[in-house]
C-alpha cells in the first residue's frame, strides 16, 4: 500500500471518518555544509524519496488529536506548552501550529492527524522536519492560507527551535520543502535564499545507518551550537568585528586562531573550511567535475572528525571503507553526527553488491550490520490528491 493510502487507513481507523487534508513531505540527505547552517554559511542537501504523509481534519470540540503507525493515540486540549514522554513525537505538528497561530494563519479550535512515515528513525534523514512540512503544507491548506515553500520551512525552523528547543539552522526544513528530483538544494543561510542545481541521474545517495546514537546527542548539538557562538565572542575580542562564523575569512582565521580557546578554534577551524567546501562543491557541480566534489565530502568527513569531533569509530570506519571502494565518488557523515548515518555519493554502477561488502566488512568489526538505504532524490513537501478508500 503506498504512504498515502496508509496514512488515509489509518485515519479512518481511527478517527471513523474522512480526512479533508493529506500533506507528504520528503526527508533529507545533508550532503556537505556540516553545522554550516546556524553559522550563516552555505548547505547542500537532497530531498530524498521517502518521507512523512500526514492525513488531517479540524473538528469543532477544541481537542487535538494526534496517531501514528509507531506511537499510541495522543489526545490534549490546545497547548502551547510541549509534551513530555511518549506523547513528544506530537510537538512537530503542534509546534508547527503554534507558529501559524503566532503569523495569524490559523484559528483556534480542534483537528485530529494520522501519520505514517517510511523514513527509519535516528538515521539523520530528519523525519522531524519532513512531520513538520507535511503538518505545515496540510494546516495551510486546511486554514485556507498560502505559505510559500520558504514560510514552510521558516515555521518548520521556528516550530523546532522555538517549541521542541532544538537549536538547528534552516537545513532539513529548507532541504525538504524545495527538494526537485534529480536536483541537489543549495541554501543560503544568511540570505535565505534556495536553489536547485541539477545532479542528473546518473549517481545515487546511500546511506549506512549505524543505528548508534549518543545518549547526549542532543545537548551535544546544543554545546557545538554554542562552542560557534563562542569562537564569534572570541574572535570579535582579538579585533574582529562579525555576528557570525560565515563572516570570518579563512585568511582572517589563520592570523586570529590562536587567541582562541583550544576546542573553540577547532570547532571554528572545521565550520569556516566547511564554508570554502561548499563553496568549491557548488562551483564543481556547475562545471560538471564530480570528482572534486567527492574529495570535498571526504575531506568534510575528516574535518568532522578530528575538528568539530561529531564522528563515531563506527562512521570513521564506514568512511573508510568506502574511500576504498570503486564507484564511490565522495562519503562523509551526514546530519547533527554523534552517531547515525554516513552518506555516500556513488555512480550508478555502486550496486547492492557493493553495498553489502561495506556492510560486511562492518560487520566483521562491530558485530552487527549498518542498514543500507539507497535513497532516489525525490520532490519537495506538497498536498497530495486523494480520493476516499473504499472500505
Ligand atoms: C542537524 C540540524 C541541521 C544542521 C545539521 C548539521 O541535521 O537539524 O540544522 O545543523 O544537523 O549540519
Amino acid at each position: 500500500m503506498s504512504l498515502t493510502n496508509s496514512v488515509i487507513s489509518r485515519f479512518q481507523e481511527t478517527f471513523g471518518a474522512e480526512p479533508e487534508v493529506v500533506a507528504y513531505a520528503p526527508g533529507r540527505v545533508e550532503v556537505i555544509g556540516n553545522h554550516t547552517d546556524y553559522n550563516m554559511g552555505p548547505v547542500i542537501g537532497a530531498a530524498i524519496d521517502r518521507g512523512v504523509a500526514l492525513a488531517m481534519r479540524r473538528i469543532e470540540d477544541p481537542v487535538f488529536r494526534f496517531r501514528s503507525s509507531s506511537f499510541p493515540l495522543v489526545e490534549i486540549g490546545e497547548s502551547d506548552k510541549p509534551l513530555k514522554g511518549a506523547s513528544s513525537w506530537a510537538n512537530y505538528p503542534l509546534g508547527v501550529y503554534n507558529a501559524l497561530i503566532r503569523r495569524g494563519m490559523a484559528t483556534h479550535g480542534g483537528f485530529e492527524i494520522a501519520v505514517e512515515s517510511d523514513l527509519p528513525s535516528g538515521a539523520g534523514l530528519s523525519s522531524s522536519a519532513a512531520l513538520e512540512n507535511a503538518s505545515g503544507r496540510a494546516f495551510s491548506k486546511a486554514y485556507g492560507v498560502e505559505l510559500s515553500k520558504k514560510e514552510l520551512a521558516l515555521v518548520g525552523k521556528e516550530a523546532e527551535n522555538e517549541f521542541v528547543g532544538v537549536p538547528c539552522g534552516i537545513l532539513d526544513q529548507g532541504v525538504s520543502a524545495f527538494g526537485e528530483a534529480n536536483s541537489l538544494v543549495h541554501i543560503d543561510c544568511r540570505n535565505l535564499e534556495f536553489s536547485t542545481v541539477k545532479l542528473g541521474g546518473d549517481y545515487s545517495i546511500w546511506i549506512f545507518n549505524t543505528h548508534k546514537k549518543h545518549t547526549l546527542i542532543e545537548s551535544m548539538y546544543a554545546t557545538r551550537n554554542a562552542e560557534c557562538f563562542k569562537a564569534v565572542e572570541q574572535l570579535n575580542a582579538a579585533g574582529l568585528s562579525v555576528e557570525f562564523l560565515a563572516d570570518v575569512s579563512v585568511k582572517e582565521f589563520k592570523e586570529l586562531k590562536d587567541r582562541l580557546d583550544a576546542d573553540v578554534a577547532k570547532r571554528a577551524e572545521h565550520v569556516i573550511n566547511e564554508i570554502a567546501r561548499v563553496n568549491s562543491v557548488r562551483s564543481s557541480l556547475a562545471n560538471g567535475d564530480v570528482s572534486s566534489v567527492g574529495e570535498a565530502l571526504f575531506a568534510s568527513h575528516d574535518s568532522s572528525r578530528d575538528l568539530f569531533e561529531n564522528s563515531v569509530p563506527e562512521l570513521d570506519y564506514l568512511v573508510h571503507i568506502l574511500e576504498s571502494m570503486p564507484n564511490v565518488i565522495g562519503a562523509r557523515l551526514t546530519g547533527g553526527g554523534f552517531g547515525g548515518a554516513a552518506m555516500a555519493l556513488t555512480t550508478e554502477a555502486f550496486s547492492n553488491e557493493y553495498a553489502e561488502s561495506v556492510a560486511a566488512a562492518y560487520r566483521g568489526k562491530f558485530g552487527e550490520s549498518p542498514e543500507v538505504i539507497r535513497c532516489g532524490i525525490g520532490g519537495g513537501a506538497k498536498l497530495v490528491e486523494f480520493a476516499p478508500l473504499s472500505d
